[in-house]
């Protein structure tokens, strides 16, 4: 981390812009995502011939490399006689960069790649690539680039189990992993809503778990989450034939990427469990959600599983879940009961931790390793296993204090299935808002991370959950342009200027564009919450707030002054400005002394998929002791409680001239159980 490093941002000697098809325009290194390591740029150009070919100097490049850059946008082609416009060095002795990492020098005469492997040489030739956008722009900014990863470990996930993808949706995204150098692609084969690979021993795996009568998940969800037969009419789901993905892996591997498999165990496998009920604990479909971890008919299923998965992928890394177990069943199940008697297992995490401990072994034993969600810490596993950080980032921290491998990838920032936008103009998602500026704002080396540990940290990776993502479209569209900041959060140094990151991100989404993906459009971008975005000033500022009725301890906002602070909440019902509370709301402010009033109001969140809802009334009153109260105003809601996106709404009224000291606000909670209310401040002018 201490690597000593020269960057130069936009404001140095940029003189460049990319429009694409412009010729004359010069592209420079300081244009590209993610932002190379260190550069130094020349006061010449380059002007790259017609036929862009190439010579090696030192080492060797195979013919899987010559073919990609010849079948690349750029035509690279072996040069035949004269001058070639790239030369590679392939050297091992080089030094400054990792084998990943590569030197560039772009001079007047030509171009000049060195690096320790193909693997460097490849990200070169990614540079090139989106340098002179496919090929438009032929003018080079001379320069000299030192570029190497900062992280290891970049990746992508793939939920392919809530809706399935072709396999040429998933080589196009590797494709634009390739661009941004990213090196993983993490398959979520497995889940509750469709297992996707045909396991020999279990045909009905993909010959009834796979599939399901209805094409979107919130319909399969609305109709009771129930499978089908693949030939039932209208049948919707699928799964990947073994050479299919022998083919993807072998696709990923020719652009250095690994598919990294995940078989989930034992939660998230409600699906499994409805093909083959005997692997749970009630011995019945649609009852259970985790395996039974008592049985050995369990193991011989996840062995026999994990036999096939490993002939098919060649990762070291096979990811087994691990997240979000119930384990409810397991507590009065009577083979988990016996299972924990006879190991001597006190408690279900430890029951977990059994299953873990006794597959990574297993996966082991074929020199594989294992990756898993944070919750495999639980109960203790062994120090071979790499843990997966989702649940912020305490878990991945433990982890790497206790030398395990990790990867980051904290929902807060990492977690793309959140709107990126203003969610009244985005496609309805699971809720939140994360935009790019918050996921190019995550660093992941923490200041409480013990220095000589810090290599366990890996990298980092971008999540795409795709319950509410049905479209090919709609997941490009929630990858991009956010996956270009976990990129260069796993490539580039720590060093961050958004306004630069931004700049790029423009051109490179036009590229993307131009190659046929559909990122979000970024020059539209609305951002946060307007009314957040500046104080509100009221005669309620800075006025103490009693509660009738408490708030959630788990959503305080800031506690007693949320309401009077002069603060309104954005689009995520966690950023310390919206007060939660699972009760109605009863509070009052008290205004110190007796003033005229003439509105009173307060908004509300909606955003169904978090279970938030808007009350049903909000009745305002007012006082003179704080003991007697007369209502002023009464707003009902006017919004279908279902309604699938965030949005708040103000519940005021005028109220005429009114004078007292204290304000109550009382608020009805929608009916549906388990729902939350949130609001921001209590108005009073
Ligand atoms: C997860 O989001 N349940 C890993
Ligand atoms: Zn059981």
């Amino acid at each position: 981390m201490n690597r000593l490093i020269t960057v130069f941002l936009s404001s140095i000697f940029i003189c460049s812009t990319l429009v694409a098809g412009a010729s004359d325009s010069v592209a420079s290194v300081a244009d590209i995502i993610p932002r190379v390591t260190s550069f130094t740029i020349k006061d010449k150009v380059y002007e790259l011939p017609e036929a862009v070919t190439f010579k090696v100097k030192r080492g060797n490049l195979s013919s899987v490399f010559q073919e990609y850059m010849y079948a690349s946008s750029l035509h690279i082609t072996p040069v035949v006689k004269g001058t070639a416009a790239i030369t590679f060095a392939i050297s091992s002795d080089m030094t400054g960069v990792s084998t990943e990492g590569y030197i560039m020098d772009i001079t007047p005469k030509g171009i000049t790649i060195t690096a320790k492997t193909e693997t460097g040489a490849f990200y070169a030739v990614q540079s090139l690539l989106q340098l002179t956008h496919d090929g438009e722009v032929r003018r080079l900014q001379c320069a000299e680039v030192k570029d190497t990863p900062r992280f290891s470990y970049r990746g992508m996930h793939f939920d392919v189990s809530r809706h399935f993808r072709s396999v040429d949706f998933l080589k196009k995204q590797i494709d634009a992993m390739a661009q941004l150098k990213m090196n993983n692609m993490h398959l979520h084969l497995t889940d509750g809503a469709g297992w996707r690979m045909p396991v020999d021993a279990y045909p009905r795996l993909t010959q009834f778990a796979a599939w399901r009568p209805q094409r979107t998940w919130q319909d399969w969800r609305n109709a009771g989450t129930f499978y089908c037969e693949s030939d039932f009419p209208g049948a919707s789901g699928g799964f990947y034939s073994k050479d299919e993905l022998r083919e993807l892996v072998d696709y990923a591997s020719r652009r250095h990427i690994r598919v990294i498999p995940e078989i989930e165990m034992p939660g998230h496998s409600e699906e499994v469990l409805a093909a083959y009920p005997e692997l749970s604990c009630s011995g019945q479909p649609y009852k259970n959600s985790d395996f039974c971890p008592g049985k050995e008919a369990t193991f011989a299923f996840l062995e026999k599983v994990i036999d096939e998965v490993i002939d098919v992928f060649p990762s070291e890394y096979i990811h087994i879940g691990g997240d979000e177990a119930s384990k409810d069943a397991w507590k009065t199940c009577p083979d988990c009961q016996r299972r924990m008697k006879e190991e001597g297992i006190v408690d279900v995490d430890g029951l977990q931790s059994y299953l873990i401990k006794r597959m990574e072994k297993y996966i082991n034993s074929h020199g594989r390793q294992i990756i898993g969600w944070d919750e495999i810490l639980q109960g203790g596993v062994a120090p071979g296993a790499t843990v997966m950080s989702w649940r912020g980032t305490e878990g991945g921290k433990k982890a790497i204090a206790s030398g395990h491998d990790v990867i980051m990838t904290p929902g807060t920032y990492c977690y793309l299935d959140y709107s990126q936008d203003a969610p009244f103009r985005e496609p309805v998602s699971i809720g939140g808002y994360t935009p790019l500026k918050k996921v190019y704002g995550y660093e992941p080396v923490e200041a409480d991370m013990e220095s000589d540990k810090v290599s366990h940290l890996l990298g980092v990776q971008a999540n795409l959950w795709s319950e509410y993502v049905t479209e090919d479209s709609h997941a490009e569209h929630m990858y991009y342009p956010r996956a270009y900041a976990i990129a260069e959060i796993g490539w580039s140094t720590p060093e961050k200027d958004y306004e630069d990151f931004h700049r790029r991100s423009l051109a490179f989404n036009d590229l993307m564009q131009q190659r046929g993906y559909a990122p979000f459009d970024l020059k539209s971008e609305y951002g946060e919450r307007h009314e957040s975005l500046v104080p509100v000033t009221h005669k309620g500022v800075g006025a103490a707030v009693s509660y009738a009725l408490p708030y959630s301890e788990k959503y305080p906002g800031v506690g007693l002054s949320t309401l009077t602070d002069g603060k309104r909440g954005g689009w995520n019902n966690n950023d310390g400005r919206w007060q939660g509370t699972l009760t109605d709301v009863d509070c009052t402010v008290d205004l110190g002394q007796e003033k005229e009033i003439n509105y009173v109001g307060a908004a509300y969140m909606h955003s169904e998929g978090a279970w938030i809802h808007l009350p049903e009334e909000v009745v305002f009153s007012t006082s003179v002791n704080g003991v007697d109260f007369t209502p002023v105003a009464t707003v009902s809601c006017d919004i279908d409680p279902m309604y699938p996106k965030i949005i708040t709404k103000e519940y005021g009224a005028p109220v005429d001239g009114v004078r007292a000291r204290y304000v109550r606000m009382q608020a009805t909670k929608n009916p549906r159980p388990g729902s939350w209310l949130f609001t921001d401040e209590f108005i009073i002018n």
